[in-house]
């Protein structure tokens, strides 16, 4: 049977390339995820992260029944790792998004082993998504886990279920291979509900390495939707004789997810408008090494903070962990190979084309995934190349469409959805349908949390029209804005400091104003937002004063007051949003609008819903900062070595609100069984930062401590278990 063996902590790491017999004394002990270098600073030069590192790990055998075979198994690596074993080498793998393995049995000895892995981050030409320009920075390292698999030479090497017919008699067939047929086998696959409880079993005799199961009617399927997304477990365990030899377990779900010729994508048979954004993978100070559960954060902060419904894998397949908390979420994925505007010759084009059967045999099992990009991000067309790519996915995925993402109209269109980034307003006139918007407003506004008023008002405002256009245009899909978080770049891109501020967030995955245009697009029932779009201040605009206040929220009446002057009641702004479920609220003065040095109040904002207040904001006209608010979404960390939380901190006035321009310096001290990641004193952006804190080993409690000049100090508990 299948032994897996997790290879994750008690790697020695040395930050260049050291001869296979090196000292231990010139390595360090690290925990995977890794990256090969921490940055203590923003501004990140991709010369920092461009060199060869090794690692290096023992491993015990245990003794392996007689004939079994065993594989090393790499999530990812960034970006060509060549891999040793007691001194062998076993092979070389170029790309860092896809997982890897190679076959280790003739190399390892029952008791100690050592695993040795070079791995280049060097940005080299020959190997996606390099060859041209890139706007992201990849960093390197030993980037996602590792295990150690013992399988019997006849083994189960891939399984995909297929749901059939999910809106009328739900079946299900499933796609299997086998690493060698022989006579005698046979499979016996069970379906169990989230709750593990056994639906369904089916067995059949094997008659090649490669079948069908199919699965007789199923009763009482739950489908997966977004508001209750269903899993189910399909455990397929195969019998050489009577023996069981092998097992594997594959979590998937029942949906329809269609791209229609009328234009529309429908989700179980129903139209939805898709509204979304891009992610990039990779976060301040630990490049892209960012364990599950901080993979894991993001999908939760896209779906419910931001209220997504997709998000875009720009421009990589990601972490399984990402992708498998959208499955348990409800958010669409659209995931695409890795690539940026730049195809390189024969080889670099086999190289991708390995990458998308990579990532499309690791992830088709996923319901949240509805689209597979099979073109390099807004490259030229390659008709070769991309009937190649189409056919492939096709071949490996009959059940999803193809997309691939390009800037201009009149590109060939080989997929069955044409995905367009659209970045000049208004939105471009479908040529074909479906047509999907898979990128808008990114480097056509850069904006930061410490930016102007009205800068930060104007970005939110124009991710506001694109969505309001595209809800109203009833041949787009949907549209994914660029993007969810700012994130490091090359010198070619950026606004100098190596950063993209492209986000509707910042690098920290905290919120500008235009985050809160997304989240007042949540149905009220799920989280009611009101947002007055503004600090509240005299002098921050060209002229002064707020004229006109914008507040975001999915209440259905807002009432503004000054002081105590009421300054009236708003609907939503229907004239200029007619097709967002939620317009925003403008709030006009009429002209002559002079309040520059008149007596300045609190601003407060009530949100009605079927005539009830159902929410308040106000904001302090003095802007005294009163408190440092330090939160974390994760109080619980695992004592793996590898585990984080994001410990977030902003500067806010009596009631609550951040304070953009409080550009304080924060001191933490952490106090337990943890390290602090990121910089320290750190200082805040926008009135705001975060610091990541790493558990060790041991179990216990952690207390984090903030202190700034003359704020009051504050602290938060983190449990750390086993
Ligand atoms: C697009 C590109 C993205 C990002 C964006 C900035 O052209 O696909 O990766 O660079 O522009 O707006």
């Amino acid at each position: 049977m299948r032994i897996l063996h997790p290879l994750n902590q008690d790697w020695w790491f040395a930050p260049v390339a050291l001869p296979l017999d090196a000292s231990d004394d010139d390595f360090t002990p690290v925990t995977l995820p890794h990256s090969n270098k921490l940055f203590t600073r923003l501004s990140v030069d991709n010369a920092d992260y461009q060199f060869v590192s090794t690692y290096r790990r023992c491993f015990m055998l245990p003794e392996v029944t007689a004939g079994q075979q065993v594989f090393v198994d790499f999530d990812g690596a960034l970006l060509v790792s060549t891999v040793y074993v007691n001194g062998v080498l076993v092979g070389e793998h170029k790309g860092g998004y896809t997982p890897f393995s190679f076959e280790i049995t003739r190399h390892v000895r029952v008791g100690e082993n050592m695993l040795t892995v070079y791995v280049d981050a060097t940005e080299s030409p020959d190997v996606p998504p390099f060859g041209g320009q890139v706007d992201y920075l990849t960093f390197g390292g030993l980037y996602r886990e590792v295990t150690l698999r013992m399988v019997d030479p006849c083994h189960i090497v891939s399984v995909f279920p297929r749901p059939q017919n999910v809106l009328t008699a739900p079946g299900l067939e499933c796609d299997m291979r086998l690493a060698e047929w022989s006579d005698g086998l046979r499979v016996e696959a069970a379906l169990t509900d989230a709750q593990g409880q056994v639906i369904a079993v089916h067995q059949t005799t094997v008659s090649s390495a490669a079948f069908t199961l199919t699965f007789p009617a199923l009763d009482g399927i739950a489908l997966w939707t977004l508001e209750q997304p269903t899993l189910y477990t399909l455990t397929v365990t195969l019998y050489a004789s009577a023996k069981a030899v092998d097992q594997l377990a594959t979590r998937f779900g029942f949906r329809s997810a269609e791209f229609s010729p009328d234009g529309q994508f429908y989700l179980n048979g129903q139209p939805l408008k898709l509204f979304g954004l891009n992610r990039h993978q990779t976060y301040p100070y630990i490049g892209a090494a960012a364990p599950a559960r901080l993979q894991a954060l993001d999908a939760d902060i896209l779906k419910f903070e931001l209220g997504c419904n997709i998000v875009r894998t720009s421009h990589y397949p990601q972490s399984p962990h990402f992708l498998n908390r959208c499955d348990e979420i409800g958010l669409l994925v659209f995931e695409e190979l890795a690539g940026w505007q730049h195809i390189g010759d024969a080889t670099w084009q086999q190289l991708a084309l390995c990458d998308l059967h990579a990532m499309i045999e690791r992830d088709r099992h996923h319901p949240a995934i509805i689209l597979w990009g099979v073109r390099i991000n807004e490259s030229p067309d390659n008709d070769a190349f991309y009937q190649a790519t189409n056919a492939l996915a096709r071949s490996l995925d009959p059940t999803r469409p193809t997309g691939g993402v390009r800037t201009f109209l009149d590109s060939h269109f080989l997929e069955d959805v044409f995905t367009l980034n659209d970045f000049p307003p208004g939105v471009q006139q479908p040529r074909v349908r479906p047509h999907l918007v898979t990128e808008f407003v990114g480097h056509m506004f850069p904006t930061k949390t410490w930016d102007h008023e009205e800068r930060r008002v104007e970005h939110a405002l124009q991710h506001a029209r694109k969505h309001n256009l595209q809800r109203g245009h009833p041949d787009i899909a949907g549209a994914i804005g660029w993007c969810a978080f700012d994130y490091h770049t090359h010198k070619e891109f950026g606004s100098g400091d190596r950063i993209c501020y492209h986000g509707v967030m910042d690098m920290y995955r905290l919120p500008k104003l235009a985050a809160y245009f997304y989240r007042s697009q949540k149905d009220p029932a799920a989280e009611i937002v009101l947002h007055a779009a503004t600090n509240w201040t005299m002098g921050d605009r060209n002229g002064g004063g707020n004229n006109p206040l914008t507040i975001f929220s999915n209440c259905d009446e807002i009432e503004v007051w000054i002081g105590d002057e009421a300054q009236g009641r708003l609907r939503p702004d229907v004239e200029h949003y007619p097709h967002l479920t939620h317009p925003p609220f403008t709030l006009r003065w009429p002209e002559p609008y002079n309040p520059w040095g008149t007596r300045f109040r609190d601003l407060t904002v009530r949100g009605y819903l079927n005539g009830a207040v159902v929410a308040e904001q106000k904001i302090d006209a003095g802007h005294v900062p009163v408190a440092l608010r330090l939160w974390t979404h994760n109080e619980c960390l695992r004592a793996d070595g590898a585990d984080m939380a994001r410990i977030a901190v902003q500067v806010v006035d009596k009631y609550g609100n951040v304070l953009p321009y409080q550009t304080r310096l924060v001191t933490f001290t952490v106090t337990g069984e943890a390290d602090l990641i990121g910089a320290n004193p750190l200082v805040l952006l926008g009135g705001q930062g975060a610091c990541f804190v790493k558990a060790r080993r041991t179990s216990g409690q952690v207390i984090i401590r903030a202190t700034a000049d003359d704020l009051p100090e504050s602290q938060i508990t983190l449990n750390i278990s086993d």
